[in-house]
């Protein structure tokens, strides 16, 4: 049998994840609305063959006062659909992945486009369904107040059930195209949706075919208990952010438990972690590179991202005392509440917190030499905490360029991550089996079979 490899993903904020990346001197101007800039560093992550592009998005601004704004570079950005998009042109092997959320957005829309996205990119698109993390998102949509957290994953499940459904609104073989009798599909082969639930109303079918790799792969970010149920139904991907070796074995283990208790097969569900690595050839290399990034951090900024990220404003508290007390808000989210208990556990300061959180934001960090870095994703990879990664640049395209040209050998001499993509969708790549139409939903003991793991509601 193939030895067991890893898979890998990369995960981009222009230009680069660290909070003051955009500040060093060779840091490529206005990177987030370049399509130059995020084209290059698409092509750099399928030369070092990525399994995928990974690209987040908020549908707002951080709230925040103009001033403290003003210093912060992740204000202003390219919807990434539209870039992913763009990449269907200027790629070949790399699967295209972003965040589209199901707080604000609507089933049909999403399902439209990531499958039109499938189509273009001949079966190479994922969808990172994400419930809005950001409370001023609301405002953008016409709400006085951010959907409570057991709505917005409700809401979540029912969406991926209405977009799963209308991705198999064609069966495989639906398009006849037979000019002499003038058939342009064969009837049998297209079935309406016709959903209804909770929040939705969907008649369906969807206007656009079925690719080569079935439908889009569904991805999850997500690690409440709400979000792991989520998760174990209905991802093939998930995107965890488990800061340590024992968190990442957990949370694998207990992600993996409830995905057979779902009726999934364990391995059709692919855990990767983010990391963020600086990567040097030698140990002191790669810290000179973190210590570099980690000075250019203004303090207003650094107070800022973690009161966003904490969702409670800490711009009052003395930069060199300890955290406050933090109020428990319909926003709180699994990694804030880690990083608080770490706060607590070793006495950090607000100035300690907040340079823990620069590049990685509660994702694990590495610095050290590509020997290093190998070491420990090969522990996560073999002791059951990682089924591959996400890699988070804290620059770009600086970081990803040391990554594929120190880190990717190293793991490809070892025998643990691939010299030559498998297939041609996404789904090849990740070892991950093409979800059936609907012809096949029924066995022929008359069980239904379930696309992607889904349970209809
Ligand atoms: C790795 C990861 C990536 C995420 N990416 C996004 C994103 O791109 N956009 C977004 O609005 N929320 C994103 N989220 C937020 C989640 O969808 C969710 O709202 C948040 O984590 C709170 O839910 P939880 O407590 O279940 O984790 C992400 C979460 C994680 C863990």
């Amino acid at each position: 049998m193939a030895k067991r490899q890893m898979k890998l993903g990369m995960f981009m904020r222009a230009p680069g994840h660290h909070i003051a990346a955009w500040r060093l001197p060779e840091a490529p101007r206005a990177a987030g609305s370049s399509l130059a800039h995020n084209v290059e560093v698409a092509q750099l992550a399928e030369r070092g063959l990525f399994d995928m592009v990974f690209w987040a998005d908020t549908a707002g601004v951080w709230a925040g006062d103009k001033d403290e704004l003003s210093r912060l570079c992740r204000v202003a950005w390219i919807e990434p659909f539209t870039l992913l998009a763009a990449f269907a042109a200027v790629t070949k092997h790399i699967g295209l992945v972003c965040t589209q959320s199901t707080t604000y957005d609507e089933p049909f829309h999403i399902a439209r486009r990531f499958a039109s996205l499938d189509a273009m990119s001949g079966g190479r698109a994922g969808w990172n369904l994400v419930t809005s993390a950001q409370a001023a998102e609301a405002l953008n949509f016409s709400r006085e107040a951010h959907m409570d957290k057991s709505d917005r994953y409700r809401r979540a499940r029912e969406f991926a059930h209405v977009v799963l459904g209308l991705w198999r609104s064609w069966d495989d073989d639906a398009f006849v195209e037979d000019k002499a009798e003038g058939l342009f599909f064969e009837p049998s082969k297209l079935h309406e949706l016709n959903h209804v639930g909770e929040f939705f109303k969907v008649r369906g079918p969807l206007n656009v075919p079925r690719s080569p790799q079935g439908h889009p792969v569904m991805v999850q970010a997500g690690a409440s208990d709400d979000g792991r149920n989520l998760a174990a139904e209905t991802a093939e991907v998930i995107f965890a952010a488990t800061p340590t070796i024992e968190l990442g074995r957990a949370f694998y283990k207990d992600v993996k438990s409830r995905v057979a208790q779902f009726g999934r097969h364990p391995d059709h569900v692919k855990i990767m972690p983010g990391v963020l690595a600086f990567v040097g050839r030698t140990d002191a290399e790669a810290r000179a590179k973190h210590d570099r990034l980690q000075s250019l951090i203004h303090p207003q900024v650094g107070v800022r991202q973690l009161s966003n990220y904490i969702a409670y404003d800490l711009s009052k508290f003395p930069v060199d005392g300890p955290l406050p007390p933090i109020p428990k808000t319909a926003v709180s989210n699994s990694r804030v509440d880690l990083l608080v208990e770490m706060a607590r556990r070793d006495n950090l300061t607000i100035r300690q917190l907040y340079e823990k959180i620069a590049g990685g934001r509660g994702h694990f960090t590495l610095i050290g030499s590509p020997q290093s870095v190998a070491d420990t994703l090969q522990e996560w990879f073999e002791t059951g905490a990682a089924d591959g990664f996400n890699y988070l640049p804290p620059t770009a395209p600086g970081s990803l360029q040391d990554f594929i040209d120190l880190v990717i050998p190293e793991l490809q001499k070892r025998g643990l991550f691939r010299t030559a993509y498998e297939g041609t969708t996404l789904r090849e790549n990740l070892g991950l089996p093409i979800p059936p139409d609907n012809s096949s939903r029924t066995t022929s003991s008359g069980t239904e079979v379930r696309a992607a793991g889904f349970t209809s509601t």
